[in-house]
């Protein structure tokens, strides 16, 4: 694949196509100099790291409304983070959000950090966190990988070795095609056509802005990717 091709056309896709989120900034706003929060962005991580876009969207918005700015969540009562926690689970995500909020507030003066290798320090931020992080927030060319994201790639490239051992397989191709220019877009186009397009069954490969370059499709195969390994 021609990473400057396949990403020419996944970008001008996106920009018709975008999903209109509340921690996004569109490319339209982009363009116009506008830059994502990452106070925002880092919030909108940690809530989808077990959680749907859907689920994620009302606990976002009052989030944001009651503490607008790291600082002000670092300055919450633990339960009251807590509290509005309820419901998203997995509750070692709200005390780490909330540790993550006190070492940005106390230690970094409200600043995250910029590079997706000094935002792995922070509690609760991994390797995917941390590049989509620095790749929406601060336009650094990290490869995000998830699972929408492993399925569009082991599709393009009709990866038969099975997941999870093709991980670092699918991580050195998503690498390969990210671009210098608008990283962060790029990393959400791939999460979006995996979410709306590229989906696990029925994939609607006619209306797919990279089938060109799709292996899998052009095989008439692609609901056979990702191959997993069998239990
Ligand atoms: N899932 C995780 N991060 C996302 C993002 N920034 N946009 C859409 N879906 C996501």
């Amino acid at each position: 694949i021609d990473p400057t091709a396949f990403s020419t056309a996944l970008l001008a896709w996106y920009d018709v196509h975008h999903r209109t989120l509340p921690w996004r900034v569109s490319p339209r706003e982009r363009a116009a100099g506008l830059r994502a929060d990452p106070y925002r962005v880092w919030l909108s991580e940690i809530m989808l790291q077990q959680t749907t876009v859907a689920a994620v969207k009302a606990y976002f918005e009052k989030f944001t409304l009651r503490w607008p700015r790291v600082e002000d969540l670092a300055a919450a009562p633990d339960t009251a983070v807590l509290a509005e926690w309820a419901g998203l689970g997995y509750y070692a995500r709200a005390r780490n959000l909330h540790a993550c909020a006190r070492m940005v507030a106390g230690e970094y003066s409200g600043r995250f950090p910029e590079t997706a290798a000094a935002l792995k320090a922070l509690p609760g931020i991994g390797d995917y966190t941390s590049a989509a992080i620095a790749a929406i927030a601060f336009d650094e060319p990290a490869a995000v990988v998830d699972g929408n994201v492993e399925r569009v790639t082991s599709r393009l490239e009709a990866i038969e070795a099975p997941l999870p051992g093709a991980k670092p397989l699918i991580r050195a191709v998503v690498e390969q095609l990210t671009p210098t220019e608008r990283p962060g877009d790029f990393a959400q186009a791939m999460m979006d056509l995996g979410a709306t397009i590229c989906t696990p069954t029925k994939p609607a490969c006619v209306l797919c802005p990279v089938r060109p370059f799709c292996t899998a499709s052009r095989a008439g195969e692609a609901e056979r990717y990702p191959v997993k390994q069998k239990k």
